[in-house]
């Protein structure tokens, strides 16, 4: 018996990887398999929130006429549909695994295996959340950090870094948590708090971010 409390609430959630094409065939992309980001879509809308998830490319269906869902393909299409949307959302939660840099030239042909060593330059991909953070006016934004090593001082520095209001922290060293796995293991850091919880699946973890959103919003 859910409570609805966040009726009236526009939440904007970013998800899946981004895949940042080398030539028409292929592409870099990462591990990211959407599901962390569709459960928070799922747990927003029972908790009555108009959704819209913005996701990139995924296997995962989305039936549910709540979520306004929108498929991207690079980080700088996300980062356009993002905009699209911006002024009009009370919260952004980014669980996308945006990649960090594109190559710099998109061949526009399949390139030929020629070359014994062959190089891409790489160019820096925008930073999303950062720029959502420096344009934040009224918006609760919630980041996630997915870290290997220096987890805590590394989100916290994130938290700061992209104007964030709460970081969800997952750890590649947690067995069970981040990319894929139907569950994930989580450290919520706000301004002033910190709190842990246990290996649970990605849709368990989900009622614990809005949870704590939901405390931090409506406090
Ligand atoms: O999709 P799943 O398989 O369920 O896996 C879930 C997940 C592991 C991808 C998810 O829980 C997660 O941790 N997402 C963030 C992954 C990531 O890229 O973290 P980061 O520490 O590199 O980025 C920090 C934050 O900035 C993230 O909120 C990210 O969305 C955002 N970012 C990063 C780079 C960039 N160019 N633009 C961004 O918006």
């Amino acid at each position: 018996n859910q409570k609805k409390l966040l009726k009236g609430k526009t939440v904007l959630i970013t998800a899946g990887p981004t895949y940042e094409a080398i030539d028409p065939v292929r592409f870099i992309g990462n591990h990211s398999s959407g599901k962390m980001g569709f459960s928070l879509a799922v747990e927003a809308v029972r908790r009555g929130a108009k959704v819209i998830l913005i996701s990139g490319p995924t296997s995962l269906k989305s039936s549910n006429p709540n979520i306004d869902l929108h498929r991207v393909t690079s980080a700088k299409e996300m980062l356009n549909k993002v905009f699209e949307y911006y002024e009009t959302i009370d919260i952004g939660i980014a669980s996308a695994a945006v990649a960090d840099y594109a190559p710099k030239v998109v061949a526009s042909e399949k390139i030929k295996k020629n070359e014994d060593t062959f190089s891409i330059e790489l160019i820096k991909n925008p930073d999303i959340l950062k720029t959502m953070g420096e344009k934040k006016t009224h918006q609760f934004l919630v980041g996630f950090a997915l870290e290997t090593q220096n987890e805590e001082e590394n989100a916290k520095g994130k938290l700061v870094k992209k104007n964030l209001d709460m970081i969800v922290l997952n750890s590649l060293r947690d067995e069970g948590a981040g990319f894929k796995n139907d569950t994930n293991k989580i450290k919520i850091f706000t301004k002033t708090e910190k709190l842990e919880f246990d290996l649970k699946s990605k849709e368990n973890v989900a009622k614990d971010i809005l949870d704590c959103i939901e405390t931090q919003i409506l406090k």
